[in-house]
């Protein structure tokens, strides 16, 4: 940022900037700045959080202007992590799932051992259509408030707000103490990012993953996004992870074992030079977020169980440039290729129907392809 300029906090200003909010001098807090006195009192209100984010004081006794929470991690890319900020409430009147308070889900871990795959009835899934047509909504607001300069924790504060607006609990936030309410993953990142303070650069790529609680039931998905001009490598990526969970969606119907999905993914992803993760799979989901069936995105895989009418499951390929092989920040949360290189990312909750399946998170507006697809 220093030798390029500062860029006004506001969301979406993107003006050069040079003035700086007094409390942030006082606390040394060196890397916000505001264009002009109106952006600065038009942006007080959620500016003045940062305040009472203690890594930005941390940042000052350390180094000047980078924040290194990790002395001696070895990062495999270019990414670092930034601050980020204090947890963010969810009001009491809000229905809220079972790890809200002490991040433990009990219920799905009392379900972990079985690979039985519930059957949902009538109720469970119009509910499920609500949820997940909620959760397209909220994504879609984050997609589009995503451009340089923006930091991921401002896509946080418009997936919370959103959020409760709509009457949902952001299911990530405190689930096996995950600190934010949405995952941010930029560029290296495979998944689970944590949202901080980093402002976006222009040919960032940027998934965004939603998942939102409502009436008792989770519905999750996920879409990568473009910030400025993103080279050809960067378009690549992203357009064969799309087109790997469009191919494996059309394969869904009743009767397809779970284990045939990886092998179209990994195919598709291997004729375009790209590699396929395999640490994280696609899960069942309903009242609880992470259950059976597991759906790995990679070829000859042992995944148990067929599917049938009524089963609700996500599929979410991440898709690799360089390496499959994953590490984890010392966050125990953000998981990053091991070479670097970028990884992209969609995902949509599925309902299996008589014939086919139902995108229950579909988009609907325009033509229902993702927010990227006008960049291309
Ligand atoms: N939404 C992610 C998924 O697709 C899970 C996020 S869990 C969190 O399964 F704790 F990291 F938020
Ligand atoms: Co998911
Ligand atoms: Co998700």
């Amino acid at each position: 940022m220093a030798s390029a300029g500062h860029v006004c906090e506001t969301p979406g200003c993107g003006k050069p900037s040079k003035l700086q909010c007094p409390t942030c001098i006082k606390l040394e807090i060196n890397n916000s700045y505001f264009c002009s006195q109106e952006c600065f009192k038009g942006y007080w209100k959620h500016h003045k959080d940062l305040h009472k984010t203690p890594q930005l004081s941390a940042s000052r006794s350390s180094q000047k202007d980078s924040y290194n929470p990790w002395p001696g991690f070895v990062f495999t890319g270019k990414l670092r992590p930034w601050p980020v900020t204090a947890k963010r409430d969810v009001p009491d009147h809000i229905r809220r799932p079972d790890y809200a308070k002490d991040g433990q889900p009990m219920s799905e871990k009392q379900a972990r051992l079985s690979t039985q795959i519930r059957v949902l009835n009538e109720t469970d899934i119009s509910r499920m259509r609500r949820t997940c047509s909620l959760a397209r909504e909220v994504l879609d607001l984050a997609g589009k408030a995503i451009r340089v300069g923006v930091t991921a924790d401002e896509i946080d504060r418009v997936v919370h707000e959103a959020c409760i607006e709509r009457e949902c609990y952001p299911s990530p936030l405190n689930y096996f103490h995950f600190p934010k309410s949405c995952c941010t993953s930029v560029n290296e990142v495979i998944c689970h990012g944590i949202p901080d303070l980093r402002p976006f650069e222009d040919g960032d790529i940027v998934n965004v993953d939603v998942t939102v609680y409502h009436d008792g039931y989770h519905g999750d998905l996920n879409e990568t996004y473009f910030v400025g001009n993103v080279d050809d490598e960067g378009k690549r990526i992203v357009n064969v992870a799309y087109e790997c969970l469009d191919q494996a969606i059309r394969a869904v119907k009743p009767g397809v074992r779970y284990r045939d999905i990886g092998g179209i993914i990994q195919r598709h992803a291997h004729a375009n030079g790209c590699s396929v993760v395999r640490t994280y799979c696609g899960h069942g989901i309903h009242e609880l977020f992470h259950t059976a069936p597991s759906v790995p995105h990679y070829a000859r895989n042992k995944a148990i169980g067929v599917m049938r009418p009524g089963h609700c499951f996500t599929i979410e390929p991440m898709i690799n440039l360089g390496t499959w092989k994953d590490d984890t920040w010392p966050d125990d949360w953000t998981a990053v290729t091991q070479d670097g290189r970028r990884s992209a990312q969609f995902e949509q909750t599925l309902l299996v129907t008589e014939v086919g399946c139902d995108v229950l998170t579909k988009r609907l507006e325009d033509d229902g392809k993702p927010l990227f697809f006008s960049q291309t």
